[in-house]
Order: structure tokens, then sequence, then C-alpha cells
């Protein structure tokens, strides 16, 4: 009885797995929405936030029984980028977990970033589901849409079975070499668990969503003593910075426990230092939408955790009073970033797209060296210090200009000084462009 009356928050929910193995597709079936197919070359590029109801989970799982108290308000399920270039996006996010799924393709098998995420689970000590994701991609699959996986499997012909148990089989094997022992979950006994459980899914024709559903449920329920009580300690995490239209400079921020109020003092790290500021608005999508897509925000006068929250705020208070806390997250992020005497300039529309880009072109098949860098459109200014290098390196007089808009006056002064500017929402699109115009140099 007591447990009714327990204060609980949602459980934050990680979905982790090597590209292209269908996480956003995943989350996109259970939301019934479409954010897969609006993503830049169908690659997630920031990690976005959807909080699930408990109404909604119940109603999906309703085939499998799951009928038991369950007292957590919902589930925020974070996605995240799989390409390797984001790693420091995922690493960043998956300080607040407090469950991951594991995405992996049963044609593929495991991957060279699943067992990179392993590691970080490990690191993370995270209780994890393994996702056999594309079931459907079996020779002769038969679509049962949205049912049960074991009522989906008895629907098939002898020959997909048997290619099921198979690749079924050698992925238990897969991860037995890194030490995890796997199980098909309905065929898990133990309550005490030692064995990891799988659910194979579609999500394109969602067979299996029911049963993930049903897992994360029994999952809360068995945590709900110890680590879903809700604590007034604030833990939150910043996603990314960005300039979001008609709120200005806005934070993407997981709440995982206590209270943001609006006219709260905040601390950030800005370019030039710690900035002091206060929640002007406190944001979030409508339930069941996630935090990426442009749609009209909820305003709150104050949210409790775990949610995902937009938070727009002036541009500082204060700037006399130093943070050292702030300051030292800073430098550790500024060291990262090696400037180098010859370079290209690099513009972002946040700090995390911003490190992914720099990743990138750090990498030694690429290895283009990065002279400075900004965030937000790229201005006259920015343009500006690019042209520098005309001067010293001619091809490295270029701006790579990363799902940001270009100002005019900035165009404008960049074909008067021929300095050039790669505009894409793909990091991979810049690299050929600028490739080309390399070579197009040099002939
Ligand atoms: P990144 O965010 O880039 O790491 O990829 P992701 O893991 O989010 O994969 P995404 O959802 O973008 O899906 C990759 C491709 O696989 C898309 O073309 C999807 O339509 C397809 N896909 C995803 N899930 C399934 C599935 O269950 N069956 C089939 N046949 N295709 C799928
Ligand atoms: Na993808
Ligand atoms: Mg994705």
């Amino acid at each position: 009885k007591a447990e009714k009356y327990m204060d609980l928050r949602s459980p934050i929910c990680y979905i982790l797995g090597h590209v292209d193995t269908g996480k956003t597709k995943l989350l996109d079936c259970i939301r019934c929405t479409n954010v897969q197919r609006g993503e830049a070359g169908g690659i997630t590029q920031q990690i976005g936030a959807t909080f699930f109801p408990i109404e909604n989970i119940r109603e999906r799982t309703k085939e499998l029984k799951a009928g038991a108290a369950l007292h957590v308000p919902g589930f925020l399920v974070i996605d995240t980028p799989g390409h390797q270039s984001f790693s420091n996006l995922r690493t960043r996010g998956s300080s607040l977990c407090d469950i991951a799924i594991l995405v992996v393709d049963i044609m593929r098998g495991i991957q060279a970033q699943t067992i990179e995420y392993l590691n970080i689970l490990e690191r993370h000590k995270a209780d994890f589901i393994i996702v056999l994701n594309k079931v459907d991609r079996l020779f002769g699959w038969k679509r049962c849409p949205n049912a049960p996986i074991k009522k989906a499997l008895k629907q098939q012909a002898e020959g997909v079975k048997m290619e099921f148990d198979a690749r079924l089989t050698d992925i238990v094997m897969q991860f037995k070499m890194q030490g995890i022992n796997t199980i098909l979950y309905y065929r898990n006994k133990e309550i005490d668990c030692t064995y990891k459980n799988i659910v194979p899914t579609c999500a394109i024709s969602g067979e299996g969503i029911p049963d993930l559903l049903l897992l994360l449920v029994q999952w809360a329920q068995k945590k709900m003593k110890e680590r879903l009580i809700f604590s007034n300690n604030i833990e939150c995490t910043v996603l990314e910075v960005k300039v979001t239209e008609g709120h200005g400079t806005t934070i993407d921020v997981v709440l995982a426990n206590g209270f943001l109020r609006e006219g709260d003092q905040i601390v950030t790290c800005g370019m030039q230092g710690p900035i002091v500021t206060h929640i002007r608005a406190l944001l979030t999508p409508h339930p069941m939408k996630e935090l990426r897509i442009k749609c009209p925000y909820q305003h709150h006068k104050e949210i409790k955790a775990s949610q995902g929250i937009k938070i727009s705020a002036p541009p500082g208070d204060d700037q006399e009073k130093s943070v050292n806390k702030a300051m030292a997250e800073m430098a550790v992020l500024m060291n990262r970033i090696d400037k180098n005497n010859d370079g290209v300039y690099v513009q972002a529309s946040s700090l995390g797209s911003l490190e992914a880009l720099i990743e990138f072109l750090k990498n030694p098949a690429v290895n283009i060296p990065v002279y400075d860098f900004n965030i937000g459109p790229v201005h006259r200014k920015d343009v500006m210090k690019a042209s520098v290098m005309l001067e010293k390196k001619k091809e490295y007089a270029a701006i790579f200009a990363f799902d940001v808009k270009v100002m005019p006056d900035a165009h404008e002064i960049a074909n008067e000084s021929s300095v050039k500017i790669f505009v894409a929402d793909v990091i991979y699109h810049i690299f050929d462009q600028f490739t080309t115009y390399i070579e197009g140099l040099r002939e």
C-alpha cells in the first residue's frame, strides 16, 4: 500500500547501438512519428529526448497482460547518434542513464560500436536490455503489426524460424565472447538476473515492441524502491546549447532529479568563460514528441524530474561572478580542441556538434587542421577571421558551416575576399566538398 504514495521519478532510458541499427526508427515506432526520415542523411546528429507517459505504455502492453501496479509517471527515452564521430555526445549523455536499450541488427550481429557501448555501460554499471532489431529482414518474414514477438514468431514458416534460431544462437555466442551472458527474454526464468534479456523487434511494423515496453516496466517495478525515488537534489545534464527560433539561445537539458523553476539562477559555460543567468522560460515538447522536432513548446512555471527540457535564458545577469567549476569545464573543452596556426575555420550549431565536427576533422583519414571555431550562424566577423589564411595558406581560407545559417553580409564579404564557405547538414558532405575543392586548386 505504501508504494502507492511513494514519490517516484521517471526512469531515464538511453537507446544505444551501432550506426543504422534502427535506434531512431524504434523510437518512431513507439511514438508513431517519423523523425528518422527527417534527419539529414538518416544520421542522428544530436541527442533527442522523448517522454513516454505510463498510460501509453500500459496501452501498448495490454496484450501481454502486464497489469501490475506501477507508479512511475512514465519513461524519459533518449536517442543517441551511432556514428563514431559522435562518441563525445554519447559519453556525455550516458552519465544519467538508469537503463539502456542496446540495439543490434539481427542480420549483422555485434559491430564495432556495440562493443564500444558495452564498455561504456560497464563503466557506468548500467542495466541494459538487448534489442535484436530488423527481424523482418529474415527471408520470408510475415508481418504481424505490433504483435508480441512470441506470437509473431509462431506465425512464421519453418525456414524463417530456423534462420531466426541460428542468428540468435550466433549472437548469443558473440556476446559471450565479450563476457556477457544473454538469453531470449521469455526463456529467462531467473529473478536475480545474471543474464541480459534479448528482445527481437521490427521497428517498421512493430513486432516485439510490446515486449520491449513490458521489460522496461518490469525493470522499473524492480527498481522502484531504490533508484527511482524522487529526491529534491537537482541532478541535471546539458545535452545541447543552440539557437532556437523565437527563443534565442536555449539549453537542452535532462533533469534527472529535483525541480527547475522559472527564475532559477543557472551557470553555463560560454565561449568567453562562465555565464551567470536565470531561467526565462522552461519549455517542453508535448508528451510523445521529441525535443529535436520543431513544434510549439509547452511553457511551465516549474518542472519536476525526470524530463527533457529546453531552457531559454537571457545572455547573462552578472558577468562579474567567477564560477570555478564552469571555468574548469570550459578549459577541458578548449584543451580538447587543438587550434593550429594554419587551418580552416569551423562553425556549428551547438557545442556537441562542434566537437563532433572537430573530432571528425582530426581523424587520420581526414586530417584537416582547425585554425579557429565558433557556434551559431556565420557572420561577417567569422569570414574576417577565416580570411587571415588567404595570406598564410590559401586553401585553408575556408569556413566549414555545419548545420548553421550563413548571413547575407557574410556571403557578401566571403565573395569579395574569396574565402570559401562550405555548408552542409551532414559532416561527410562538407569533407567531400572540401576534398573536391582542394583537388581543383591543385590542378
Ligand atoms: P543512427 O542514428 O545514424 O546511428 O542510426 P539509427 O540506429 O537511429 O538507425 P535508423 O533508425 O536511422 O535506421 C537506419 C535504417 O534502417 C533506416 O533506413 C530504417 O528505415 C531501417 N530500419 C530500422 N529499423 C528497421 C527494421 O526493423 N526493419 C527494417 N527492414 N529496416 C529498419
Ligand atoms: Na541512421
Ligand atoms: Mg538515429
